[in-house]
């Protein structure tokens, strides 16, 4: 509504507000290299893609006559209360978007209450971006180190500057093979962006001869040695018990047998995702994953999805199909490239605005009522 009041005064919203066009203004803006980092997916992009066209095999069936005056998007996910099921997933190395990064991105969801997951591979060190979101609602999202002591180092810290749930990521024990990046021979790490919670951890810097700022190429090699540990089975879970006190979840499960192990192992919380089609090329679209994986866990552990979420419909259909939240990413890091913490703002609100319209709409009033049966396959 106040889009349509500045219309009558002459101006138009700075930024497309159809979220899915935000990666051709994003393209006009970007370096190509970094644009192409933020954009692409592992091999053909034929995951990318599949993210998409699962939520364009469901349609919604809205209800009519149902009083929708009064509406409710609020919600609890994993002890963290928030307006909407929509949180920021972890995007790292932000500073190649805007050189504000990951500091504007937690003003601006902090502004609204969206809650943030901080990507270890942070341009800024944790307790930097905890500081410019304040009182604001954070997670903290671990690349599980090789080494225990920097591990212990990155939750200990994490903790004590209020990230309140940690989300670990499964799927990147190395990066997949990325063709924009080959081709660009770009990784933004190589060049000590995304290493800003390795380079002031005590624990990295014990193991190394000189600290980072008098030879970051001998940095940068262990953080590549570091960066994560592909020898991790399920039986290292524990450690993680011992090592945090609040909530856990995954983020990168997809199969209904890893989700039902997850909960075993004592996990509080699944985010069903593909990393955004950035790690296995031809893997399943998280939202053809999530029956199956709300189907395995039950009510013994919370279920989240990103991969591919775009629009209100998107959020309504995840919720639907059992999700309690879902996690934006790209469309946010586009945000950022076009206006910094204003670009974030209006792309979380033009998402929660829409997913609000479109409950209404549909003849829903809380995000609880939600059900398969507001869906059919299209
Ligand atoms: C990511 N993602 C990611 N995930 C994570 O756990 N830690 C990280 O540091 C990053 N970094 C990262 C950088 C960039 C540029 C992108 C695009 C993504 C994955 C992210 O959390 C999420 O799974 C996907 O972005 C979700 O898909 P959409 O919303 O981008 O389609």
């Amino acid at each position: 509504f106040e889009i349509y009041l500045d219309g009558l005064a002459g101006r138009r919203p700075a930024f497309p507000t159809d979220l899915t066009m935000l990666e051709e203004a994003a393209r006009a803006r970007m370096e190509p290299e970094a644009f192409g980092y933020v954009s692409g997916g592992a091999g053909s992009g034929a995951t990318v893609r599949a993210n998409r066209e699962a939520f364009d095999r469901w349609r919604i069936v809205p209800r009519m006559l149902r009083d929708v005056s009064k509406r409710d998007l609020g919600t609890t996910v994993l002890g963290t209360a928030m307006p909407a099921p929509v949180m920021t997933a972890p995007v790292g190395v932000l500073s190649i978007a805007h050189p504000e990064g990951e500091l504007a991105v937690a003003r601006a969801a902090a502004s609204l209450g969206v809650p943030i997951v901080l990507s270890t591979a942070a341009s800024y060190t944790m307790e930097e971006v905890a500081e410019a979101g304040g009182d604001g609602p954070r997670w903290y999202q671990l690349y599980w180190p090789k080494d225990r002591d920097l591990a212990i180092s990155l939750l200990s810290r994490a903790e004590a500057a209020g990230y309140s749930a940690l989300v670990v990521t499964l799927d990147t024990w190395m990066l997949a093979w990325r063709p924009r990046d080959l081709d660009h021979a770009y990784l933004p790490f190589l060049r000590g962006v995304g290493v800003a919670n390795y380079f002031s951890d005590p624990a990295f810097r014990a193991g190394l001869a000189r600290p980072p700022e008098e030879d970051v190429q001998a940095a940068v090699l262990r953080w590549a040695d570091q960066f994560a540990d592909p020898r991790k089975t399920w039986a290292d879970l524990a450690f993680l018990r011992e090592h945090w006190r609040g909530p856990i979840a995954l983020k990168g499960i997809l199969h209904p047998d890893d989700a039902r192990r997850a909960v075993d192992a004592g996990m509080d919380g699944i985010v069903v995702s593909n990393h955004g089609g950035r790690q296995v090329d031809g893997s399943v679209g998280a939202l053809d994953a999530l029956p199956g994986v709300v189907a395995a866990v039950g009510d013994r552990a919370e279920v989240l999805l990103d991969s591919g979420v775009r629009t209100g419909a998107d959020v309504v259909k995840a919720l639907a199909l059992g999700a309690r939240a879902v996690l934006v990413g790209r469309p946010y890091a586009y945000g950022l490239a076009l206006g910094g913490e204003d670009g974030v703002r209006h792309v979380l609100r033009c998402l929660l605005a829409e997913l609000d319209l479109t409950l209404a709409l549909s003849g829903q009033t809380t995000i609880a009522e939600l059900n398969p049966g507001l869906l059919a396959p299209a």
